[in-house]
């Protein structure tokens, strides 16, 4: 018997969601120690959670016991730095297991995911795991939102017939504000605009802490139809510990909670979390900090001529590679700088088709780090 076939076929299907590098696989690759690698492929923060989280974590003595399956203690502390009522959040492992949870909770079978891409991965991935249909409308060169093509498209899909079947309903739309891979934001108005379609709107707040805008997460109380998610990832540098939640419409938590593993987030990631969320102060500066280096950088590579970034307000950037290097032997030229700084150390992502096609995607890390990816960028 092939067991293979009573795999489910839409995963039997589907393309694995690619992470960032695995160091362990990458220092043996490279023959070097994993110390000696410089990870920017996953927008993780570079200078780690604040020591208020480590304190935390050396102090706790209740591991052996499973975690306050109502993150009560976690969820107060997330409240009180968002200026949002407790009740509103359900924190996950991470802020990929509160979009598994989101698709899992509206999605049956006939329906669809709405998203923009080029985008974070995990939205059409959840279209593929939950068997769900895939809508996507493509970003503008400019990486900016066609809202009028999700209106159009979300809209009239019930008058659509094709061939005696009926269009998928698109119930959930996915937004990352900024967006990932590029950086650029939504603006109010087109935000407001996809709020006023019959969808239920995702947005996701991963690197809004480094941007220009403010976080819609309060917006959930006066539209019944938004999900702001967030994770400790990145500003917070708990990527590690795998933290993030949403802040929900009331009417929506109450099912979630059903939904949802009774034990995540670990209780090591409880702790160091509220720990990391007692010290704002530390948050703000590395924030701060981060967009610094990412402002610096950007101009420094002007210096290059040949790579050019998009306008970011996350914490990577984006980056067109524009010139031809003799000895890319046919390589895309976002894959040959990518390899060229692998064997220096330095892992970064790169993308080879349209839109991203010859574009790399760089993790902003300490000004050390971008010193090093400039030598590196320098010697090409
Ligand atoms: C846009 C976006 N959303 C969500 C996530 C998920 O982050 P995590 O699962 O680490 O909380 C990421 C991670 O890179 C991301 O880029």
């Amino acid at each position: 018997m092939n067991i293979e076939n009573l795999i489910a076929p839409n995963i039997r299907e589907m393309h694995p969601y690619v992470p960032g590098t695995s160091v362990v696989e990458m220092a043996q690759k490279l023959g070097c120690a994993p110390s000696d690698l410089l990870k920017l492929d996953a927008n993780e923060n570079p200078y780690g959670p604040p020591p208020a989280a480590l304190q935390a974590l050396a102090a706790e003595k209740a591991l052996n016991y499973y975690p306050d399956p109502d993150q009560t203690a976690l969820r107060q502390a997330i409240g009180k730095h968002i200026g949002m009522p407790a009740e509103h959040i359900v924190c996950g492992a991470g802020g990929d297991e509160v979009l598994d949870l989101i698709a899992r909770l509206f999605l049956c079978p006939g329906d669809a995911i709405v998203d923009f891409p080029p985008t974070f991965g995990m939205y059409a991935n959840a279209a593929q795991v939950e068997n769900v249909n895939y809508i996507s409308i493509p970003r503008r060169a400019d990486f900016s939102l066609d809202v009028a093509a999700a209106e159009r498209i979300i809209t009239n899909y019930k008058s659509q017939i094709t061939h005696g079947d009926i269009v998928p309903n698109p119930k959930l739309l996915f937004v990352a504000n900024p967006n990932n891979p590029d950086g650029s934001l939504i603006s109010e108005a087109d935000l407001l605009r996809l709020l006023a379609l019959p969808v239920m709107v995702v947005l996701d707040e991963a690197y809004i802490q480094f941007s220009t805008q403010p976080s819609r997460a309060d917006w959930v109380l006066k539209h019944n139809n938004l999900i702001v998610v967030h994770t400790l990832s990145k500003l917070v540098g708990l990527a590690g510990m795998r933290v993030g939640y949403g802040v929900f419409p009331l009417d929506v938590a109450k099912h979630l909670w059903k939904l949802k593993q009774v034990f995540t987030p670990n209780s090591a990631a409880h702790v160091m979390a509220i720990g990391a969320l007692s010290d704002p102060d530390t948050l703000a500066e590395m924030g701060r900090k981060i967009v610094a280096e990412r402002n610096r950088f950007c101009e420094s590579l002007s210096e290059l001529g040949w790579l050019e970034p998009y306008h970011s307000e996350a914490s990577f950037v984006l980056c067109k590679v524009t010139k031809d290097f003799a000895a890319a032997n046919g390589r895309p030229r976002g894959l040959v700088v990518q390899q060229a700084l692998e064997a220096q150390g330095i892992l970064i992502r790169f993308f080879n088709r349209d839109p991203l096609r010859d574009c790399v995607r760089i993790s902003i890390g300490t000004p050390a780090h971008m010193d090093r990816v400039l030598a590196a960028l320098k010697t090409l």
